[in-house]
């Protein structure tokens, strides 16, 4: 169980600096990435590599991190995620309208005895900058979501506040800067669609069917490389009972590094798929 896969040095370690979480059901183990000072909410199995991460929640079979990957700012991440090394997503905004785009002037690097004086003395402006900042911030720049079955290449750097839709790619070293919609493959900087992966009949029917919902159950009998047919035999599985919905346990590693075991929650997703 639990806590005999975490040994007290994983655990002291990882409450210190965060590390990378190799889940599988009903089990967790511990590698060297940084995951400290938020909660985030796995499902399982759940492979996180080396990165730093604040994320809300992480659906089950996906794996993300590796190579100076920094995942900030991300609501949902869907199930059967893929993402390649160095990904950003998320990265902090600085105001581009107002005299200088230095933090110093909302009241950052309040550490450096020069700028502490200088914010003291100028307190109300500094005030005024930040919720400035802060209210044109929250306006435009919500958190990342990311579907179902989306895969992220190698290098991609995706601003805050876009969506990227079930089923989605984004290729190597893409710059994603506008939302991306199911099923659509975008490359390039800025980022722009290069194709789908399928014929639009096709995309609305997976649409429909979001087979991620019954997890590997959906997969049985399945062959991938036959797309008409793969959804045929998906639609016979769910028909049939041999899907089930997915309800895996539910992991939450709070704030303050404490790994805990839930039971799942119910959401929308899962309840449609009752
Ligand atoms: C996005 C991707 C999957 C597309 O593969 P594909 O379907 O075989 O695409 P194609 O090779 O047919 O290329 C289609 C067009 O997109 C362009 N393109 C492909 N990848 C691109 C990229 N990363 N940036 C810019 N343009 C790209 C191609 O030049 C081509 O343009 P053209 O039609 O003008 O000639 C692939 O290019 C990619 O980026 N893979 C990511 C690999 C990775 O990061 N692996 C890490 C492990 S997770």
């Amino acid at each position: 169980m639990w806590d005999g896969i975490l040994t007290p040095e994983q655990r002291a370690q990882f409450g210190r600096c965060g590390n990378s979480i190799f889940a599988a059901p009903g089990k967790v183990g511990i590698r060297d990435a940084l995951l400290s000072g938020y909660t985030t909410r796995f499902e399982t199995p759940v492979q996180i590599r080396e990165g730093d991460y604040e994320i809300d929640f992480v659906g089950a079979f996906s794996y993300f991190g590796g190579a100076g990957s920094r995942l900030l700012h991300v609501g949902n991440i869907g199930r059967f995620f893929m993402m390649g090394g160095d990904v950003t997503i998320g990265q902090a905004e600085h105001p581009v309208n107002q005299l200088s785009c230095h933090p110093m002037l909302q009241g950052g690097f309040g550490g450096w005895p020069v700028v502490a004086e200088h914010h003291q003395a100028n307190a109300a402006f500094v005030a005024k900058s930040r919720a400035q900042r802060d209210m044109e911030h929250a306006a435009k720049f919500g958190k990342v979501h990311i579907g179902n079955d989306v895969w992220i290449g190698q290098g991609a750097y995706v601003r805050r506040g876009v969506t990227i839709g079930d089923g989605a790619v984004v290729a190597a070293r893409s710059l994603v800067l506008k939302d991306v919609p199911p099923y659509t493959i975008v490359a390039g900087s800025p980022a722009k669609p290069i194709k789908t992966r399928f014929a639009q009949p096709v995309i609305d029917a997976l649409l429909d069917l979001r087979w991620w919902e019954y997890g590997l159950t959906a997969l049985t009998g399945v062959d991938p490389t036959n797309i008409e047919a793969a959804i045929c035999q998906i639609e016979e599985n769910i028909r049939c009972g041999r899907a089930r919905p997915y309800h895996p346990p539910i992991v939450t590693i709070t704030k303050d590094g404490d790994i805990l075991r839930n039971p799942p929650l119910p959401t929308p997703q899962n309840e449609r798929a009752q």
